[in-house]
């Protein structure tokens, strides 16, 4: 039974900490720009900085030259919006029906699992949330790179029946 262990955060804090998972190569510059009046959400904390994290692996891997990652955030109605943009190589399109798939991996064997992409996708849409995957890898196309929007309804949404739920209430009691 999948466990949702909720919790009202800061989600600036979130991405800090997923930040400060990865290491950032010296020729890739990161941003994070957010418009955000209220920086609370109600979601699992730890498991959405292991999320993000991988989402930034990812674009850092597609950057093996350097780039840029900018992380915005904004409100769109009553959701938070997080959209993590690489100028990276991009997704070949032969490859974008099967991002979602378990195991699937573009990366040398032992370089990568194939996890990152659907579990950030089960993560979402356990909280009732969207989940997009924008890519051009096509330089005659335009700029190559990926963007990967994430937006999580800023309510705290009742799980359905399949999900155990913990709440807490109280951050530095439940950190411990
Ligand atoms: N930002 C990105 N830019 C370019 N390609 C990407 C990006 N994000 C994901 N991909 C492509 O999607 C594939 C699947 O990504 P996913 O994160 O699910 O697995 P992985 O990175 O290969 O392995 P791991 O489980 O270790 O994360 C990658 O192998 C890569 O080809
Ligand atoms: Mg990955």
């Amino acid at each position: 039974m999948p466990r949702l262990k909720l919790r009202k955060t800061n989600i600036m804090r979130i991405i800090e900490e997923s930040l400060n998972r990865i290491s950032c190569p010296a020729n890739v510059h990161i941003s994070v720009e957010s418009s955000l009046q209220d920086e609370s959400l109600w979601v699992d904390s730890e498991h959405m900085i292991d999320i993000l994290s991988e989402l930034e692996k990812n674009s850092l891997e597609a950057m093996p030259d350097g780039g840029l990652l900018i992380i915005q955030v904004k409100e769109d109605e009553g959701k938070v919006c997080i959209a993590l943009t690489d100028t990276g190589r991009g997704i070949a399109e032969k490859d974008r029906n099967h991002l979602l798939e378990p195991f699937f991996t573009t990366k040398p064997p032992g370089e990568g699992i194939g996890l990152g992409l659907p579990s950030a996708y089960a993560f979402v849409k356990s909280y009732r949330g969207d989940f997009s995957i924008e890519s051009n890898a096509d330089p005659q196309k335009g700029k190559t790179g990926t963007t990967i929007r994430i937006s999580l309804p800023r309510k705290m949404i009742l799980p359905d029946k399949q999900a155990k739920i913990i709440i807490h209430d109280d951050e530095e009691k439940s950190a411990n």
